[in-house]
């Protein structure tokens, strides 16, 4: 089974990339094992790592857009400097916007 998928992910390939830029997508790919699907964090990394509830407004209300667009450009990183989330990996300004749009849409 594994191989079949790995062939599916080859032939699709092409056609996955063209939708790297797409937020719904990258959130389910690259930020819902931490986050959660619905930003609430409620995952085993998640709950390891406290990370917070972004389905709350409070808590969506406790960092700016600049902020979130930061930490995704950069990472963040704890006191002692080991990182807590890594930063983004091949995406454009525009597409860390599309996914601090997508996060703020998060809230509830
Ligand atoms: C390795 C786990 C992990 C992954 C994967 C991850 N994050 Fe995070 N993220 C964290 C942690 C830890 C924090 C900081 C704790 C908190 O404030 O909840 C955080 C914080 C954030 C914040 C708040 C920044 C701030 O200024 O407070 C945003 C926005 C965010 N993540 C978006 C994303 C997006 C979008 C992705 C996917 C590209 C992603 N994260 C992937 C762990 C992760």
């Amino acid at each position: 089974m594994k191989n079949l998928a790995f062939a599916v992910i080859l032939v699709c390939g092409p056609a996955l990339a063209a939708h790297a830029a797409d937020a719904k997508t990258t959130w389910a790919d690259k930020c819902a094992k931490c986050h959660g699907a619905e930003g609430k964090g409620d995952t085993k990394m998640g709950k390891k790592l406290g990370i917070k509830d972004y389905s709350d407004a409070s808590v969506q209300a406790g960092f700016t857009d600049e902020q979130a667009f930061k930490a995704l450009k950069e990472g963040i990183k704890d006191k002692a400097g080991s990182t807590r989330m890594k930063a983004v990996e091949d995406m454009s300004d525009g597409d860390i916007n599309d996914l601090v749009a997508y996060v703020r849409g998060l809230k509830k």
